[in-house]
């Protein structure tokens, strides 16, 4: 049954914090945008805008925002090595030299990237102006804006500087994602996947109905498939919005994902990485007798119909990774072990393994360096150990 695209608004409210979110499609939603804009009044607009979008779009965007205040265009390259705080203060400097005040509004233009170093400059500038979120990939609409969480990379890892910092609104304007390629599609799946894995499974059946290959999808279909990741962040993020109780459960796939991710010089996108990385996660969980076969099995048919990857990049450093592993950003929620990492793992579809009430749980490097092996074994070209 072929469904219909309808424009969906909702407040999202996670402890204190709440904001409105948008899904939008078509030219008129544009004056829907300009409408909600005014209501900010702004003295000016901070857009920080994806360096590697398509210029009609942006010119589109720009039009709209400018009709409503002055716009301060900060380009930014979309690039993990360019994640940084030396971006972060590039940006504030041109923003300041350009009149931004407290009553300047920084939106994000772009995907997850130029999301997190546009959160992280609105955090930062004059100790916290308003952001607003204008995401354009699939990541960013279904994943990351739903995330307080704004971090930048340090030289030794994903997101190790950062703060939270929520955002006055997120506007989803779907058309975006016409000009996505299939691969950036599949790899933001990839968090969807983790979140029926790790949140919802009574929603396994649905998502492997509707996942496809050729990352084909139509706008209601695109909306659905927003909406439950929505539902199952809401569900964790209620009440734990700085996600350090049981929204740890989202960074299931996290640890060796951020580490590929890391390590390949952003060759795999994150929601590639991810996907690898609960393979990864699935196994330790297996072989610490926590998970079943089948649930293992799981995984991998989800990432199968979503056409990721499920075979490490050839020549991934195994000890470059491992390194990574170890310099993981949730490390210390559990007093530090030598010779352990923390991890998120399951006992079963839906219910994270627990150390006493933490969700991360103590896993020796060993246990994770073979089961990056084991899972990967098939590919023999795959790590280079
Ligand atoms: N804050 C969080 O909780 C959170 C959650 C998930 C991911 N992230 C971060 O998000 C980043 C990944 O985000 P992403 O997957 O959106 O990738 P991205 O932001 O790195 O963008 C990937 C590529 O897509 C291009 N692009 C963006 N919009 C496009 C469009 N509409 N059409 C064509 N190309 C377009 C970009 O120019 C870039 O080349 C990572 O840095 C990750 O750490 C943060
Ligand atoms: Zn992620």
């Amino acid at each position: 049954m072929s469904l219909e695209f309808r424009a969906l608004e909702r407040e999202l409210t996670f402890d204190e914090v709440s904001y409105r979110f948008c899904i939008h499609s078509g030219p008129d939603a544009w004056r829907d945008l300009a409408r909600k804009l005014v209501a900010l009044e702004a003295d000016r607009f901070l857009v920080v805008a994806d360096g590697g979008l398509a210029q009609p779009a942006v010119r589109e965007v720009a039009t709209c925002i400018g009709d409503v205040a002055p716009v301060v265009p900060l380009p930014v390259v979309t690039n993990e090595s360019a994640k940084n705080l030396a971006t972060i203060d590039a940006l504030a400097e041109r923003a300041i030299t350009a009149g931004a005040t407290r009553r300047s509004v920084v939106i994000a233009l772009g995907g997850g990237l130029a999301g997190n170093v546009a959160g992280l400059l609105a955090a930062l500038l004059y100790r916290g102006v308003r952001l607003v979120h204008l995401p354009t990939t699939l990541l960013a609409m279904s994943d990351s804006v739903l995330s307080l969480k704004q971090a930048v990379n340090s030289r030794y890892g994903k997101n190790h500087l950062g703060t939270f910092h929520p955002p006055a609104l997120v506007w989803n304007q779907l058309d975006f994602l016409d000009s996505l390629p299939a691969a950036s599609i599949r790899s933001a799946l990839c968090e969807t996947i983790k979140n029926v894995l790790g949140i919802v499974p009574e929603r396994y059946d649905e998502l492997a109905g509707r996942l496809r290959p050729d990352a084909r999808y139509s706008k209601a279909e695109l909306t659905e498939l927003i909406e439950l990741c929505v539902a199952a962040k809401c569900h964790v993020m209620r009440h734990d919005s700085t996600e350090k109780h049981e929204a740890l459960v989202l960074e299931y796939g996290h640890t060796v994902g951020h580490a590929i991710e890391l390590v390949s010089q952003g060759r795999v996108p994150h929601g590639f990485a991810i996907g690898l990385g609960l393979l990864v996660a699935a196994r330790v969980s297996v072989d610490l007798g926590q998970l079943d076969r089948a649930d293992e099995a799981a995984h991998r048919r989800l990432l199968e119909l979503n056409g990721a990857p499920v075979v490490m990049p050839d020549g991934l450093d195994l000890d470059a990774v491992m390194d990574a592993v170890r310099l993981d950003n949730k490390r210390g929620y559990l007093p530090h072990t030598e010779g352990k990492c923390d991890m998120v793992l399951l006992d079963a579809l839906g219910r994270p393994h627990r150390t006493g009430e933490s969700l991360m749980t103590q896993v020796d490097e060993d246990v994770i360096r073979s089961a990056i092996q084991s899972v990967f074994a098939a590919d023999p070209a795959a790590v280079v150990a």
